[in-house]
């Protein structure tokens, strides 16, 4: 069952029916100023960090679920209604929601009366600004009364939520012309205020939550619009609200349009007051006055849309597979830029409270992003190494608005270190920029310890070796990949949690596979980046330890079906066919058959169709199998899951890619493309009823084959899943890999593809390359004809800026 459509032309998904299984969102803001918005209105705003400086209001898990929002209620004298259904939930003629590239549309139709809401972010702009249309359809003179809202969080999203002792007493705001101001805490500790605002003059307004609503109202009866009288109500404490009334009358056919700006503003200290407690709106009405008419925010959509016209245009496919090619022109690559801009923080399943910036996380989603701005993923790099530890370790999170490491989810977590040479590897691929290995990066951000980031990488690839447990394999650590498998926690507390508490590391012999297979992989990404400076001691050195790590793996980690997982505290295997439950993971035979380890032997097909066999489901490939029935202390969270969820043979679909790359690694293009499709949104939106999350983006887990509801989404958008399946496809599949020299091809794709195309966008240059598959073959390039010229080998050279190029590839 559907609840919508794509619209591939706009770039949008139609929402039809606003009962949607769980709320569907959008994300507006791709720099600074960033709202969630869900498809009947629900959602909130902050400025950079979802949890230091949250502007307005939003409450999790509610009843009824999504409340709190920019809310548009509308009492035309015979019913009070909103246009994206809720909070009124009055019926509608009609309802619409588009979700397109950073902006949203709904549409709901009432008694012959039309109003569609635009929210969006202009560029550039620390506001939201919103677009009221109303369109009156009938043959007689229609007046309205509109009222909108917004509720201001106290900026602190966590004490927000609880301090109320002090939250009730503090609430201030100002209101001059058609702009309300919210300044709590303005005048001691904080240099920031926000503000919404009406291009039209008011015919009243409330600021005050509990005379807008009364009491014992819920959002769907704000007394106020129901009496159709606003008392102007100005907040003193409790909790303070923005809500303007207009009053219009539209005769028959005629539309209207009312524009409002929800901003942010930063004073410097010697500019914060007009005069005595009253705020220096300057800046405020700069902003206010770039978007007070419907032609000028119209235009700024229009610029919103090119932007985004120049970011898809970095890499596209044709390839006749309509549900392949929106995902990987449009939203896969959507969904990167919004991983990108949150890591793991704000989503409608990640609270904006919990989580920072991941060091794991954001390294990983730099793979689907940084074709996009290199810039931005450059930046990225610096930030995130600045975080780390003089011996290589890091702290697991930072957080956006200091950018400084947080202690929240620990560290300790022995994989985090080898994604810095992902991430910076992947970097300089894309933009051939070897000038980011000279730039000065602090440890822990203290002043005066920088040295250059390719020593961050040193250390990155020396804290592995220097952490060997007694197989020569990589010690886990807090825990690798898997933040549930906690090997060396131990905890029997429920007050603990698994991520923090004390962990018994001395003298544990917990190794892990993941990490083995990770440090062969990116070890020998490193070896050929040392090679490409001419680095040729560390080279060696480097190689030695990589070749050290891959006989370690035959030697230890190879259970004769599949790869090992791990080993626990004690020395005891994990993953094997030796144990009741548990036998066998996806990420140890992702990674070690990615990096090809023991592929001559057979281990690579081994370990592939163990996984096919044992892991694979209708729905996806689950993380592990038997799944876990019971507790156990010695594995930590990963048992604490009911069979079928989160790390507990899930569907994790984070790490489907890594398996699907292992196929290509040995040639199975038809293998690798039946497990792409298996977990991509747009071709499981017929089972939206059962799959529940949005059918345009990834979602983190689908409940796996022992789970009591198989196939069910959940914690969609902020998944590294975007990333890695962006790479699966582009880099694997079709097979477009940037490489320090130039852009190499090597697709592996089923065999009954006869042909498709890509244009690729490479440091400067557009590569347009056709792919020609006449013998159905599923891996192997048999010629590269760059401007009708033959090239040997598969690499396309890197082209002068700007030129345009014909590549004919035939496999
Ligand atoms: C979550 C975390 C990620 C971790 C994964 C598996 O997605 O954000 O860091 O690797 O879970 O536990
Ligand atoms: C929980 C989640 C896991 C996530 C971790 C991050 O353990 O199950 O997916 O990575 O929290 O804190």
């Amino acid at each position: 069952m559907q609840f919508g459509h794509f619209d591939d032309n706009r770039r949008e998904y139609v929402i039809t029916d606003p009962r949607t299984p769980w709320p569907w969102i959008n994300y507006l803001g791709n720099e600074d100023f960033f709202s969630l918005v869900s498809n009947t209105g629900g959602g909130y705003s902050f400025y950079k960090d979802a949890k230091f400086r949250r502007i307005t209001r939003y409450r999790y898990n509610n009843v009824p679920m999504d409340s709190g929002g920019k809310y548009f209620y509308i009492n035309d004298g015979e019913s009070i209604w909103s246009p994206g259904w809720k909070p009124c939930k009055t019926p509608l003629d009609s309802y619409e929601c588009r979700h397109g590239m950073n902006y949203t549309t709904i549409k709901g139709v009432k008694n012959g009366v039309e109003a569609e809401v635009l929210y969006f972010v202009p560029l550039k702009t620390w506001a939201e600004v919103q677009k009221l249309t109303l369109r009156n359809t009938t043959s007689e003179a229609k007046t309205l009364k509109v009222f909108s809202f917004v509720e201001w969080c106290l900026w602190n999203a966590a004490t927000d939520m609880e301090n109320f002792q002090r939250n009730f007493s503090t609430g201030e705001v100002e209101i001059e012309d058609s702009v309300i101001y919210h300044k709590t805490e303005y005048k001691e500790r904080r240099n920031h205020y926000a503000y919404y605002a009406a291009n039209v003059a008011l015919d009243g307004f409330e600021t005050d939550r509990e005379t807008f609503f009364g009491l014992y109202n819920g959002f769907d009866e704000p007394q106020t619009v129901l009496e159709g009288a606003p008392r102007n109500s100005v907040a003193h404490g409790w909790s303070p609200i923005a809500s303007h009334y207009i009053e219009v009358t539209l005769q028959p056919g005629e539309s209207k349009d009312f524009v409002f700006v929800l901003g942010y503003v930063e004073n410097a200290d010697d500019e914060k007051w007009e005069s005595k407690n009253i705020i220096n709106k300057t800046k405020a009405k700069a902003t206010i006055a770039r978007f007070d008419t419907a032609e000028k925010v119209d235009a700024a959509l229009a610029e919103l849309r090119a932007y985004w016209d120049n970011l898809l245009n970095v890499f596209s496919v044709k390839t006749g597979e309509e549900k392949l090619d929106r995902m990987v022109n449009i939203w896969n690559q959507y969904q990167c830029m919004i991983t990108f801009c949150f890591s793991r923080s704000a989503s409608f399943f990640e609270s904006g409270i919990g989580r920072g910036m991941g060091f794991r996380d954001s390294n990983q989603d730099l793979i689907g992003f940084v074709h996009q701005i290199p810039e931005r993923a450059r930046e990225r790099i610096i930030d995130i190494a600045s975080t780390q530890f003089p011996d290589g370790g890091c702290y697991h999170q930072y957080q956006p608005l200091t950018k400084k490491g947080n202690n929240e989810i620990g560290q300790g977590f022995n994989d985090d270190p080898m994604w810095l040479i992902l991430g910076t590897t992947a970097y300089i691929k894309e933009s051939g920029d070897f000038s980011i290995l000279d730039e000065p990066v602090p440890f822990d951000n203290v002043p005066g310890s920088e040295v250059s980031l390719f020593e961050h990488l040193i250390v990155s690839f020396d804290h592995v070796i220097n952490n060997l447990g007694p197989h020569g394999l990589p010690l886990i650590g807090r825990a690798d990949w898997n933040d549930c498998l906690n090997l060396n926690c131990f905890s029997n507390d429920p007050n603990e949690s698994f991520q923090t508490t004390e962990n018994k590391t001395e003298g544990s012999k917990a190794e892990s596979l993941m990490i083995a297979g990770l440090f062969v992989i990116y070890g020998n990404d490193y070896v050929e980046l040392c090679k490409k400076l001419g680095k040729n001691e560390e080279a060696e050195r480097a190689q030695k330890h990589v070749d050290a790590m891959i006989e370690a793996v035959k030697q230890y980690g190879w259970d004769g079906e599949w790869f090992l997982r791990a080993y626990d505290y004690f020395g005891n295997k994990i993953g094997s066919n030796e144990n009741e439950e548990g036998k066998i993971f996806i990420e140890s035979n992702g990674w070690c058959t990615m990096a090809g380890i023991g592929l001559e032997e057979g281990l690579v097909t081994k370990a592939l169709d163990s996984v096919k066999e044992r892991l694979d489901c209708e729905h996806g490939i689950v993380l592990n199998n038997p799944a876990f029935t019971k507790y156990y202390i010695e594995y930590g969270e990963i048992s604490s899951y009911p069979p079928g969820y989160k790390e507990n043979a899930g569907i994790f679909c984070h790490n489907n890619p890594w398996i699907i790359i292992g196929e290509t690694v040995q040639g199975r293009g038809d293998r690798a493309w039946e497990y792409f499709r298996k977990i991509c949104p747009s071709y499981t939106e017929h089972i939206s009823d059962l799959h529940k999350v949005e059918p345009y983006v990834y979602a983190q887990m689908i409940a796996g084959k022992d789970a009591f509801k198989p196939g069910e989404a959940k914690n969609s958008w902020l998944t590294g899943t975007a990333a890695w399946n962006f790479y699966a496809i582009s880099q694997y599949i079709l097979g477009i890999q940037p490489t320090y020299d130039g852009l190499r091809i090597d697709p592996c794709i089923p065999a009954d593809w006869k042909e498709y195309t890509v244009t690729r966008q490479f440091r400067g240059a557009t590569y347009e390359i056709s792919v020609k598959n006449p013998n159905g073959n599923m891996k192997g390039v048999k010629s590269v004809v760059v401007d009708g010229k033959a090239v040997s080998g598969n690499i396309i050279p890197e082209m002068p800026a700007g030129k345009i190029c014909r590549v004919e590839v035939t496999l």
